[in-house]
């Protein structure tokens, strides 16, 4: 890491916006100051100028209860009503809401009139199957319209979705659906991915046989993938048999602002995921703020196009609430972005002219990787705009992205937030700030942050330390699911300070400097979290994981700097005493690495798993992550003195370089 603050200490390149840019903007630069001065006011005016309130709210932000925050607690709403039916209602049923590109190359366009009719149905369809205001239903599904719908029909009844990578494992989903008590599961037979169909109901049907009772009555399927699956009679039902006999009409009853949205589940510093809870007024003004500001959106004639998929929160912020709240038009692709052919993704930018377009780092530099012959041969002339979210943006990747993607004009916006933040926090506003290719920047208007020492004061500029939210914002997340103390614990404690005013800061987990400017840069998670192609991975799961697996009697993880995923799972493993001539190393690499997978999901495999006979901990047992990571950056190993026993990393060193 220290190469890369470097790297970013050194970088003074700076990218005005052009004045024809600035002139249309919709964001000016005197929000800011409107902002400053009062912004709880800032958020009121927002929220009822962005959103259509049933009963209008006269309470803007009740902290009475700090850290449990309560927006606009009087006012009520329906959230879908204000993503479908109102633009209908406004004369814009005939804008397209979804470009829709399926893998294999076939497509379906959806109007917000079609939406809106889509997810009326579908609202019957689960409240025939007994779901209520207040229930949990479970997602699991590709990148289909489906998807959304599901999403938007789940919110109009007033129940709680819990979104579910495709990616993520039977165990992954069974914690879920137990941690939730979700009655009802939403998947697909199968979507496609990298040129065949990966099953999904499958999956969902071996999270629901695991041992014990759970709590889903029903399972409701799309036909997507046409993969044979098997049947459970009274549990199971097919999607469009359901929607074919839905009651089309149906009126959106308003819900209270602080009513629960939905849960989504992210890796924290334990083993066990974090059910993060979002509520529905001050999520989706925050949410339509950011999107409307930081993308410069233009409603009629703009095409945004968020890469991510609806099982992480930038898909439930930027492809769901923010962009359809606005009334955007978008693409939503089903598959990656190789498939069939390297070029897939800037063909469906041509084929849509898509004017704003939102990716991850990770995926600019696997591109990066292939060179820019495969983007030259499309003509991507339509964008204006581009965004970045998931991880620090290395400048070489951010100059690529603007001069190959962007035509060297297009302004980019590097945005950073979180799960537990549910909207943009930090990033540039187009047409206002002179980027600085690395750095996210500046605090959204009505959000203060600031960076402290570990102890609690600001490090001011030119300096680096702990990045806070230093007030309650309006997509906040309201709590972890089911357990009050670990969200007090994991994001409030660490910066308590009784008596001030403004007691309780939020505390990110991601270290960041202050340039002399004052301006922003991310350095990366200071817990043990991992962040590998953007998606956040906890230390501590994969470590369970490996340790649950009878070969293995300790395991120890560490995020590992790699070139183009950002980070890579790395794992040390001691096997038990009976097993180390068993398998030699290689055959214990590949037992592990397909449990893992098995156990959280593909994504959480460990790049390399180490068979070592010690592990370097400190006097009071602690694992020394640090010199592990030293070893697999394959650097120098750092001062060893506070080990219980310093010959451990020569142990480790000389093994590895025998095995390795
Ligand atoms: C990291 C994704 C640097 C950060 C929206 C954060 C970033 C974690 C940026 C949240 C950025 C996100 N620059 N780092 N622009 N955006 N991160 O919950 O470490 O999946 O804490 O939310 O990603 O990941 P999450």
């Amino acid at each position: 890491m220290s190469t890369n603050i470097d790297s970013l200490q050194h970088e003074t390149r700076r990218f005005a916006p052009s004045s024809e840019f600035s002139a249309n903007a919709v964001a000016t630069a005197e929000i800011y100051g409107r902002a400053a001065s009062d912004p709880e006011e800032f958020w009121a005016n927002q929220s009822r100028e962005l959103l259509q309130w049933e009963k209008p709210f006269t309470r803007t932000l009740d902290w009475d209860n700090a850290p449990f925050a309560k927006w606009f607690s009087d006012g009520r709403l329906n959230v879908a009503y204000n993503c479908l039916d109102r633009h209908v209602d406004a004369g814009h049923g005939d804008r397209v809401a979804f470009h829709w590109e399926g893998e294999p190359g076939d497509s379906r366009t959806l109007t917000y009139a079609d939406l809106t009719a889509e997810v009326k149905k579908a609202a019957n369809v689960l409240t025939s199957l007994g779901i209520r205001s207040g229930d949990r239903v479970a997602i699991y599904l590709p990148m289909i319209p489906e998807a959304v719908i599901s999403m938007l029909a789940v919110a109009r009844i007033g129940a709680v979705h819990s979104v579910i990578f495709g990616g993520f494992s039977a165990d992954s989903i069974r914690s879920r659906v137990d941690d939730a008590n979700a009655r009802l599961v939403i998947t697909a037979d199968g979507g496609w991915r990298k040129g065949k169909v990966s099953p999904l109901k499958p999956t969902v049907d071996d999270a629901l046989a695991k041992e014990g009772d759970h709590s889903v009555q029903n399972v409701l399927v799309v036909r997507r993938g046409e993969n044979a699956i098997e049947w459970t009679e009274g549990r199971d039902r097919w999607w469009h048999e359901e929607m074919a006999t839905a009651e089309t009409e149906h009126t959106a009853e308003a819900f209270d602002a602080e009513h629960p949205l939905f849960i989504l589940y992210t890796s924290g510093t334990t083993g066990k995921p974090k059910g993060i809870l979002h509520t529905s007024g001050g999520y989706l003004t925050q949410t339509a703020f950011t999107h409307k500001n930081v993308f410069d959106l233009k409603a009629e004639t703009d095409v945004f196009w968020c890469t991510a998929d609806v099982g992480w929160i930038t898909g439930h912020s930027y492809v769901v609430y923010g962009p359809l709240a606005n009334g955007a038009t978008q693409v939503l692709y089903e598959g990656t972005p190789d498939a069939p052919h390297p070029g897939r993704w800037w063909e469906v930018i041509e084929k849509y002219k898509v004017s704003i377009f939102y990716t991850a780092p990770t995926a600019i530099r696997s591109f990066m990787k292939t060179g820019r012959s495969v983007p030259d041969g499309f003509d991507l002339s339509s964008i204006r705009l581009l965004g970045s979210v998931g991880e620090p943006i290395n400048p070489e990747a951010w100059i690529w992205y603007r001069d190959v993607i962007g035509a060297g004009t297009a302004p980019i916006v590097d945005t950073w937030w979180q799960t537990e933040t549910g909207a943009i926090m930090v990033s540039a506003l187009p047409g206002i700030t002179t980027a600085k290719p690395g750095s996210a920047q500046v605090a959204m208007p009505g959000i203060t942050v600031d960076v402290l020492t570990d102890g609690g004061a600001p490090v001011g500029n030119g300096s680096g330390g702990l990045l806070v939210v230093t007030k309650p914002w309006p997509s906040m997340l309201r709590g972890i699911w089911g357990d009050p103390e670990r969200f007090i614990e994991t994001y409030w404690d660490k910066f308590d300070q009784p008596g001030a005013t403004n007691r309780r800061m939020y505390f990110a987990g991601d270290g960041a400097r202050l340039d002399e400017d004052g301006d922003i840069w991310l350095l990366g998670r200071v817990d043990d979290v991992m962040n590998v192609s953007g998606h956040r991975l906890s230390t501590a799961e994969i470590e369970s994981s490996l340790v649950s697996h009878p070969i293995v009697a300790e395991a120890a993880v560490v995020g590992a700097h790699d070139d183009t995923t950002g980070q890579a799972v790395v794992a040390f493993v001691i096997l038990r005493a009976d097993q180390e001539d068993a398998q030699t190393p290689e055959e214990a690499n590949g037992i592990l690495r397909s449990h893992v997978s098995e156990q959280i999901g593909a994504i959480a495999r460990p790049r390399q798993i180490f068979v070592v006979s010690e592990l370097p901990k400190t006097r009071s047992g602690k694992i020394m992550r640090r010199l592990l990571r030293d070893v697999a950056e394959g650097r120098e190993v750092g001062d060893t003195t506070t080990l219980a026993d310093t010959s451990v990393m020569q142990i480790i060193s000389d093994k590895l370089h025998g095995t390795t």
